[in-house]
């Protein structure tokens, strides 16, 4: 007999009380932040899903494995381990920790881009994007046409446009210095790239003699869906997935605060022996000696057992039902999101729930807020505030405006994900009320971390 319930894969033997506040200190709040959720005080937030990042609990394995940290300055044994457990996943020859996945970025983009080269992704994260625009060069996103439509249903949305690259390798080869898949893709709804997808961008890659890389950050998410969707995988472990995903690769880049299960780190690893020189030199430049890369020896240890919890199939059948199981409330209601649900986020599409908010008063941002507000739930944009600025300083609408409710790892239990629901159903009874927003004052660059903001109209809910 099966039962069809699925729990939670873990019992709590920690907890950390979260604080209730009224709406009328959420307003304060607010105020304070300048309207940007990046900038309120945490423990003024009820349930955070502002990210998945680092926002994880760690489980009693990898504490005790904490326990064991070796914090010699150069070739401690947590970084062996850390290192067999990056070389047992990826395969990659040459493994270089850094403090996030970022800073895997910038070592690999500072060290091998030159102004006006391109790279290409399904779809550049922010950070990525940023990193590769530090250097002067293009960051082109390629995906499939299904993946910039939020309610248009499709396997693998996070599928690159295979014609498009080919087309661009043609025409603009020499100019490319590097191809990248993100897995899952993040800032197109968390949408997963099949095997298939996979083998084919590698194989162009391959023929045109361009570097392929994974932003790997939530490789095991991907290599579930794989499992569950694509036909050949249904017998095959996530571990054997993600083994197969990055045999076609020639490194990767990884924040290991995703599918790391760690609260801090990440990693470079690749193949290239000139390549990962010039990498590791930077890393001692700016990260720390190549065996640590800005990690304690305790991160190395948490990262090395988190790496294969998260690729544990009960782990990730709980993890992304979850996900799913607030999808599909929030669908049968009619709110509008990214469908399917991705892997570790709801992304509500903004431009359909709030049509009448013209994307210069960033509709989606203004949701996030009245989510806060209306439940002490903090989510993020993915929307014009986060893409809109353009490397000339133009504006340009983002493609979605979206809220995203990315889920910590192993932190919340089903009756947080009732919680939201129910507030989430709240607000499409207040939806014709909701008004935009307008920015006061910008950074040059990443500005969703710190402009500030105030309501265009006065108010974030009309009377
Ligand atoms: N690539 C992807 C696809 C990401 O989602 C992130 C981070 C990074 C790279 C950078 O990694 O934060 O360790 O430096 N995403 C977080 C998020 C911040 O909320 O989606 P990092």
């Amino acid at each position: 007999m099966e039962f069809k319930t699925i729990i939670e894969p873990f019992r709590i033997k920690v907890v950390e009380p979260i604080r209730h506040t009224t709406p009328a200190e959420r307003a304060v709040a607010l105020e304070a932040a300048g309207y940007n959720l990046f900038l309120l005080k945490a423990e003024d937030v009820l349930i955070d899903l502002l990210t998945d990042s680092g926002t994880g609990a760690m489980s009693s394995r990898q504490m005790a494995g904490m326990m064991l940290g070796d914090e010699s300055y150069a070739g401690a044994t947590s970084f062996y381990k850390f290192e067999a457990a990056v070389r047992d996943i990826t395969g990659f020859r040459h493994v270089i920790p850094t403090h996030q996945g970022r800073a895997a970025e910038r070592v690999l983009f500072g060290s091998v881009l030159e102004p006006g080269e391109i790279v290409l992704n399904n779809t550049h994260f922010d950070t990525t994007r940023a990193n590769v625009e530090k250097q002067q060069a293009i960051a082109r996103d390629i995906p499939i046409p299904e993946g910039t439509h939020p309610e248009v249903i499709h396997p693998f949305k996070g599928n690159m446009d295979l014609a498009a690259l080919e087309k661009l390798l043609k025409e603009d080869g020499p100019r490319i210095r590097l191809v990248m898949l993100t897995v899952t893709n993040n800032s197109g709804g968390g949408q997963p790239v099949s095997m298939e997808n996979v083998r084919a961008v590698s194989r162009l890659c391959r023929t045109h003699g361009k570097p392929f890389f994974f932003d790997a950050c939530r490789f095991a998410e991907n290599a579930w869906f794989i499992k569950q969707r694509e036909p050949g995988y249904a017998d095959r472990s996530p571990l054997e997935i993600a083994r197969e995903m990055f045999s076609y690769a020639d490194g990767c880049t990884m924040s290991a605060k995703k599918d790391g299960m760690a609260n801090i780190g990440g990693f470079l690893a690749l193949n290239d022996e000139n390549w990962a020189q010039k990498c590791k030199n930077t890393l001692i430049l700016t990260e720390g000696f190549i065996t640590y890369g800005g990690l304690a020896g305790y991160d190395l240890e948490a990262i090395a057992a988190g790496l294969y919890e998260a690729l544990q199939e009960d782990y990730l059948r709980y993890r992304i039902r979850s996900v799913e199981y607030l999808g599909e409330i929030l669908t049968q209601a009619g709110i509008p999101i990214v469908q399917p649900t991705g892997g570790h986020a709801v992304y509500i599409d903004a431009k359909a729930f709030l049509p009448d908010i013209p994307p210069n008063e960033y509709p989606a941002w203004a949701l996030s807020l009245v989510l806060y507000l209306v439940g002490g739930i903090r989510s993020v944009e993915v929307g014009t505030v986060m893409f809109g600025r353009q490397p000339d300083g133009r504006e340009k609408p983002a493609a979605m405006e979206l809220v995203r409710l990315a889920f910590p790892r192993r932190v919340y239990t089903q009756s947080h994900v009732d919680y939201i629901a129910e507030v989430l159903l709240h607000i499409q009874g207040l939806r014709e009320r909701i008004q935009g927003v307008r920015i006061v004052e910008e950074p040059p660059a990443l500005r969703h971390f710190s402009a500030r903001f105030a309501p265009a109209h006065g108010t974030l809910i009309a009377d």
